[in-house]
């Protein structure tokens, strides 16, 4: 595995294989043990988080859906490490709410060896062409005030702070 920021041609991204469900899996709960172990009240633990087989291949056959990931080259060939998945939502018009597009980031996720060397980044970026070409006003997404990693990420990827979500306990 490289230990250094990625250079042209050793990491590319392309749209998730439909023999793929096990790694993305085993991406996805590399995220849910993050939140769990942050937010347990309301994050399962992974292995009480295990996305269907269904719904992945739901999401890969779905145009308003994205789904793509990020494949180290390496000796022994090419590795998935990351991966991003968006979706489209078109809101009509509200009482007070513009007529709205939105491509709306559901996860992003790198495998942790490989963290910190700009291929969140680049994923991000896709999911950014992906909403230019599926005609969004905009690219959203949620995170948790604990991801400070994320955060950075987001900011550095051209985000703003849109609106906050207040919560507390009444367990
Ligand atoms: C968030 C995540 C996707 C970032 O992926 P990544 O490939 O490590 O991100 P990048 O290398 O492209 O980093 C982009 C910028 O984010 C910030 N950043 C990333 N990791 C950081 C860290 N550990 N500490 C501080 N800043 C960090 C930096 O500003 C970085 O730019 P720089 O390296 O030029 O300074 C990855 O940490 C991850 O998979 N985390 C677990 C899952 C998760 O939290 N997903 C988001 C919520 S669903």
């Amino acid at each position: 595995m490289a230990t250094h920021k990625i250079s042209d041609g050793e990491v590319f991204l392309r749209n998730a294989r439909g023999d793929e469900f096990a790694v993305y899996a085993s991406l996805v709960a590399e995220a849910d043990a993050l939140h769990h172990g942050h937010v347990p009240s309301l994050i399962k633990p992974a292995d009480r988080a295990q996305p269907a087989e269904s719904d992945f291949f739901a999401t890969l056959r779905d145009p308003t859906r994205m789904l793509d990931v990020a494949v180290l080259e390496t000796e022994a060939g090419p590795v998935v490490v990351g991966l991003i998945q968006t979706s489209l939502i078109i809101r009509d018009e509200g009482r007070a709410h513009e007529a709205n597009t939105v491509a709306r980031v559901e996860l992003v996720v790198v495998t942790e060896t490989m963290r910190r060397r700009g291929i969140g980044r680049m994923l991000i970026a896709r999911a950014k062409q992906w909403a230019l070409a599926n005609r969004a006003n905009s690219l959203i997404l949620d995170s948790y005030a604990f991801n400070i990693v994320a955060a950075r990420l987001y900011q550095k990827a051209g985000f703003d702070l849109l609106k906050k979500t207040y919560t507390q306990d009444l367990r």
